[in-house]
């Protein structure tokens, strides 16, 4: 940013900021060649699964891109975040997954913008993990949810799936019904540890369920530049996945992390923060990888 003329305050660069991350050009991000659906998955418990989920639905949402949030992690983080209902009894993933109502039955609009839709999780989905095993295509029951129709109806361009901090049969359901899986590592001592049985069982999925599946995107979250660490977890997974890892970094900051108790995503919160500018910035560098051919640059 540039302007240091004699009216330039912090304030007024924080205003700036806001007003381009709530007013972008139209038509600034690319709408994408085919339809995507991410799934954000990472064992790994308190990563920026669910933050990075909403946070970047919002951003696309933002720039005019109709984008789904579907909570699949019965803790519903997700639809907090978005401020959608998700009381027991509330039509939600849990009975899409058992057919009992269809997606676009479940789909909430969130407050924040018409863009943004939501299928909340209730702690109904506490209990599908395990009912899950006894049903039929356990697999594949929110593939056969999310198919072309039942997305045409509700018309987005992209939808990110939540996960649980679990590989269970809702991951594997996430990933059955994705062709994208988007990881989120944080930048912290152990950021490493269990992606290798993460990556493993991304690669069962694709070998015998699923053979479309690829992690397109790695988004490093939570990086604090004060630590030598964070720097060196950052080359680390440079190093080990190459362009699959968007260029923007998440930094930590505390407006993303106070924003759900308010029902809201950052982009709401405080569009003028850190933490809004940076998931723009990813959301961005997201939709322009989508809209090359068709092709995703540097999956894995
Ligand atoms: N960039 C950030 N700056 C500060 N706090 C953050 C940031 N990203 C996430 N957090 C906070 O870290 C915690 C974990 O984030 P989040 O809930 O997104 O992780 P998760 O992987 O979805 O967790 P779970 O595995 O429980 O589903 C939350 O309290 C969140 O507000
Ligand atoms: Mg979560």
């Amino acid at each position: 940013m540039t302007p240091p003329s004699s009216d330039w305050t912090p304030i007024a660069e924080e205003a700036e900021r806001a007003a381009r991350v709530l007013h972008p050009e139209p038509n600034m991000l690319p709408r994408p060649d085919h339809r995507r659906v991410l799934t954000v998955a990472n064992q790994k418990g308190g990563v920026g699964k669910t933050t990075s989920a909403v946070n970047l639905a919002a951003a696309l949402a933002v720039h005019g891109l109709k984008t789904l949030v579907i909570d699949l992690d019965p803790q519903g983080n997700a639809s907090t975040a978005l401020n959608v209902d998700h009381r027991s009894g509330t039509p939600s993933v849990y009975e899409v997954l058992l057919g009992e109502v269809s997606l676009a039955d479940a789909v909430a609009v969130s407050e924040q913008s018409p863009n943004l839709l939501c299928v909340p999780a209730t702690i109904d989905l506490a209990g599908a993990e395990i009912e899950l095993v006894e049903m039929e295509n356990r697999e594949s029951r929110l593939k056969e949810a999310l198919s072309a129709e039942a997305i045409d109806e509700i018309g987005v361009d992209y939808v990110f799936i939540d996960c649980p901090p679990s590989l269970g049969l809702l991951t594997v359901n996430a990933m059955v019904a994705a062709r994208e899986v988007l990881i989120p590592i944080q930048c912290e001592y152990y950021a490493l540890e269990g992606l290798g049985q993460l990556l493993s069982n991304i690669d069962l999925v694709q070998k015998h369920l699923n053979p479309s599946l690829a992690v397109s995107t790695i988004l490093l979250t939570m990086y604090d530049g004060r630590t030598k660490l964070a720097d060196q977890v950052t080359a680390e997974v440079r190093g080990h996945f190459g362009d699959v890892v968007l260029k923007t970094v998440i930094p930590r900051n505390v407006k993303v992390s106070e924003a759900p108790s308010y029902g809201q995503t950052v982009l709401a919160y405080d569009p003028g923060s850190r933490g809004a500018m940076s998931y723009v910035d990813a959301a961005k560098e997201i939709a322009e990888r989508g809209s090359t051919n068709g092709s995703r640059s540097g999956t894995l």
